[in-house]
């Protein structure tokens, strides 16, 4: 499209022409009603002036016959001005008056009409346009009174002119103005353009300029700018979460491949192949659990998992995981103990708190059994929910070594596991988890020392009315 061709298609431009067009129309019909009136204003100040010189003459006719009449009619001819007058006999003839010609058989019907005259002495050629009143006198005699119309044509003319010259002027005008606002529209919306091509080219970091006017293109600019910031910041969360997950994803796919090549290189019969085959889909299989873990975790770190929160009884939770793990607790010796008895409400991803809170217990059963007892009995571990200053606490407190002060920041991290746990099979992500959904909620992990064992505790914020509990 060329550049004028994308002017005149601007919406700027399209308005312009349809405020031209009402206005045209409505200063056309307002000078078409202003130059009707003036004629007809004209006309009949004519018709009242013709109507009562032909009363006077009449009068004088009817005081002083047609003499009488004829002076007067041949002093009123001579004066200057468009008045024109005629009086004939019967017949026709002109007896007085400043008319020389008329068109033929004016003078045979009485009353109003407009016609064509010459005036005497005027040379031929020179018709003009004349209002006239013709009477039939008593005798037979008729007497033409009128008025020449040129005064009112130029009047017309006057106003038609200035009509179609403001008109024109109008157009011109509009059209400028429209070209102009429109050009400037066009800019700015090129301007717009061009970012949202740099931006689709991959420069997230681009914004839309804002004029600073104030006005709807500003205001759009402004809203998709803080769309593009959200997509931004979006954006960067995703890749710093895929980035995360591929660098720690490479440490244990390496050792999987060097155990691989181990075997093909080391092993020298089926029996051999067979273990190393076993080891390495238990080596997949924990490489999958990882896997499910980073996501996870992906999930509740970039606020993903924000979508489907719903409002749930954490006490469930706390029963629920409890139950699921009581048989694994007693497989290590372990006493289980569930501690929910009121309602615990929170508004939050349930899947997640489960999982975080499963990770605690699967942590306490494995950390310490099987040979922490307690004064010769098994020792607990106590699963609680409870309500605390409007917060909810989910707490797993166990009897076992538990975590050195110095090493309880550090645990949370991702892949961290302490020396002394190394013999338990795990990755070092439970608590990584925990801690990542107990912050996607608005709450935090905490971890304390239980004398003896660890007490970890998820707390998270009340659902429902504010405050309460
Ligand atoms: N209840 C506990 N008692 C003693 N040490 C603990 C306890 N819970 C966690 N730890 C220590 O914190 C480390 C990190 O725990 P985390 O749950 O994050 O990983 P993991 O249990 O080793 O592996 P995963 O949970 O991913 O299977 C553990 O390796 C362990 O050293
Ligand atoms: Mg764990």
């Amino acid at each position: 499209m060329t550049a004028l061709g994308k002017l005149l298609r601007t919406t700027a431009f399209q308005l312009t022409l349809v405020y031209l067009l009402i206005f045209i129309l409505f200063a056309a019909s307002l000078l078409g009603y202003f130059a009707l009136n003036t004629r007809r204003l004209i006309t009949e100040q004519i018709t009242t002036t013709v109507n009562s010189e032909i009363n006077g003459l009449s009068e004088q006719y009817a005081q002083g016959g047609i003499r009488r009449l004829v002076i007067v009619v041949d002093l009123r001819s001579r004066r200057p001005g468009s008045s024109l007058y005629l009086v004939t006999t019967p017949t026709g003839e002109g007896l007085a008056g400043n008319v020389g010609s008329l068109e033929p058989g004016v003078l045979d019907h009485p009353g109003w009409l407009e016609t064509n005259y010459r005036r005497l002495e005027a040379p031929e050629g020179s018709d003009h346009h004349a209002l006239v009143q013709v009477v039939q006198l008593p005798g037979g005699f008729r007497l033409l009174v009128g008025r020449d119309l040129e005064e009112r044509e130029r009047l017309f003319g006057i106003i038609a002119n200035a009509g179609q010259w403001s008109i024109a002027l109008v157009i011109v005008l509009g059209l400028i103005g429209g070209f102009f606002v429109s050009r400037r529209v066009l800019n700015r919306v090129d301007a717009m353009t061009d970012t949202a091509q740099t931006i689709m080219a991959g420069d997230l970091a681009g914004r839309l300029p804002v004029a600073g006017t104030g006005d709807e293109l500003d205001r759009l600019a402004l809203h998709l700018n803080a769309m593009l910031e959200r997509i931004e910041a979006l954006m960067g969360g995703l890749k710093e979460v895929s980035d995360n997950i591929a660098h720690d994803l490479k440490t244990p796919l390496t050792r999987l491949r060097n155990r691989c090549e181990q075997a093909l290189r080391g092993a020298t019969s089926d029996k051999d192949y067979r273990a190393a085959l076993e080891t390495t889909i238990a080596e997949s299989d924990e490489l999958i659990r990882t896997f499910d873990a980073l996501l996870m975790i992906a999930r509740a770190e970039s606020g993903q998992a924000r979508d489907n929160m719903t409002e749930f009884d954490a006490a469930e939770i706390a029963r629920d995981v409890g139950e699921l793990y009581e048989p694994l607790a007693e497989e290590k010796g372990l006493a289980l103990k569930i501690d929910a008895p009121v309602a615990a409400p929170v508004r939050g991803n349930r899947e997640l708190v489960s999982q975080a809170l499963a990770n605690l217990v699967d942590n306490a059963i494995k950390y310490a059994g099987p040979n922490s007892k307690l004064n010769g009995e098994p020792a607990e571990i106590v699963v609680k929910a409870g309500n605390e200053g409007g917060r909810i606490m989910l707490t797993v407190a166990d009897r076992g070594p538990g975590i050195p002060d110095g090493d309880r920041s550090r645990v949370v991290e991702r892949f961290v596991r302490l020396e002394q746990s190394r013999s338990e099979p795990g990755s070092g992500l439970g608590l990584s988890l925990a801690s990542a959904v107990a912050r996607l909620h608005g709450g935090e992990l905490k971890l304390e020392d239980n004398h003896p064992g660890l007490r970890s505790t998820i707390a998270l914020p009340r659902a429902g009315p504010a405050g309460t509990g």
